[in-house]
Order: C-alpha cells, then structure tokens, then sequence
C-alpha cells in the first residue's frame, strides 16, 4: 500500500466527528491516517481521546493572541508533524486569511446544514423554523468566507414533526459521523491520483 496521507485535525471541543475520523483511519485499506490533533482549547475533551490514540496533540488558548499570530504557532506544529491535510472537526473559530492561503485547496471543514443554506451558527433550530422538511450535513473545502468554499460531499435527513433541534442535531450528527470519513478519503485519493 501507498503511503498514507497525513492528516491534521482541528477541534474546539467533544470531538466525535475526529473520533470518527480516526476510527476510519484504523481500516487497514484507509488512504489516510491522522498524525496530529490540535486546538485553541486546551480543555477540549475530544483531545483525551487523540491522546489515549497516541496521536500527537497541541492545545493553546487562543486568547489574548491575535488570530493571525495564532494561526502562525499552529501552522508551524502541523508542518512539524508533516502535515499535509487538514480536517476542521467542530474547530469553532474563523481561521486567518494567511493561514487558509498557505493551506489553500487542503482543508475541509464538516458543517451541519445542507450547504448554502445555514452557514454559522444554530443551523439545526434556523432549519426547523425555516419549515423545511430535511436537513443535513456538508463537508466542504475552506476559502476565508465562513462556511462557503465548495461542496465535495452532503447527506440528508429529514426533519419529523415536533422534532427540537437537539432531536435534530442527533440525527444529523450521525450522518456526519459516516459522511466526514468517506469524503475525507475519497478527497486524498483523488489528490494522490492527481
Ligand atoms: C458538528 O456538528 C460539526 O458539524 C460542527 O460542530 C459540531 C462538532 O461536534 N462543525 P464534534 O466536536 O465533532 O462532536
């Protein structure tokens, strides 16, 4: 087998989508491997599970920094971890310009909504007050407006009668859980087909 793809994973918090990542990863056919767990939040929980992995980790607040200056240090750990792809897993903060331009074209980010509908926050509780009938979850390429580089893969479910948008975001979390593995694999296939 080819040399996997080394994965950066970016994350502010329960990290599940990165769990998933992983546990995909550990497919013995996987074109990629996760090398690296970061976050601007040192108490982000899914770092535990990077770490009982034995995934190298890297958490720093963010604050007081300013975010180009913070973008920096993080940029410099995933060059030294030989980084090559990035995955945005529930990673809550605007990345700077600077960053997505040394990184253009190589990082994905999962967002639960059917994409271009909902960019930002509480897409769950916009979807259900919107009146629409489904929802769901895109993974898409990053470019520095938030939520908006191009679609490379979306699921859909529907939105039943009564549900809240917890009920909603349980619903969706699970498609994202098998959406963000096979799309992350099929994009590192392609690149290394390119
Ligand atoms: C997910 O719903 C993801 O789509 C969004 O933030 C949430 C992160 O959840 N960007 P987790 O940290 O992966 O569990």
């Amino acid at each position: 087998m080819a040399e996997k793809a080394r994965i950066g994973v970016l994350i502010s918090g329960r990290g599940s989508n990165m769990a998933s990542l992983i546990a995909a990863s550990h497919a013995a056919d996987s074109p990629y491997e996760v090398v690296f767990v970061g976050s601007n939040v040192p108490e982000a929980a899914g770092l535990d599970l990077a770490r009982r992995e034995g995934i190298a980790t890297w958490a720093r607040s963010h604050k007081g920094m300013k975010r180009a200056e913070f973008d920096a240090l993080m940029d410099a750990e995933l060059r030294a971890a030989g980084v090559e792809t990035i995955a945005l897993a529930g990673y809550m903060r605007l990345l700077s310009p600077e960053f997505i331009e040394r990184w253009q074209g190589r990082i994905l980010n999962i967002h639960p909504s059917l994409l271009p509908l909902y960019k930002g926050l509480d897409t769950h509780a916009r979807a259900i007050e919107a009146g629409d009938a489904k929802a769901g979850c895109s993974v898409h390429i990053v470019t520095p407006e938030l939520d908006d580089g191009p679609v490379i893969a979306q699921a859909e479910v529907p939105i039943l009668p009564g549900d809240t948008a917890a009920d909603l975001a349980a619903r969706v979390l699970i498609e994202e859980h098998r959406l963000y593995p096979e799309a992350l694999a099929r994009f590192v296939r392609e690149r290394i087909a390119a």
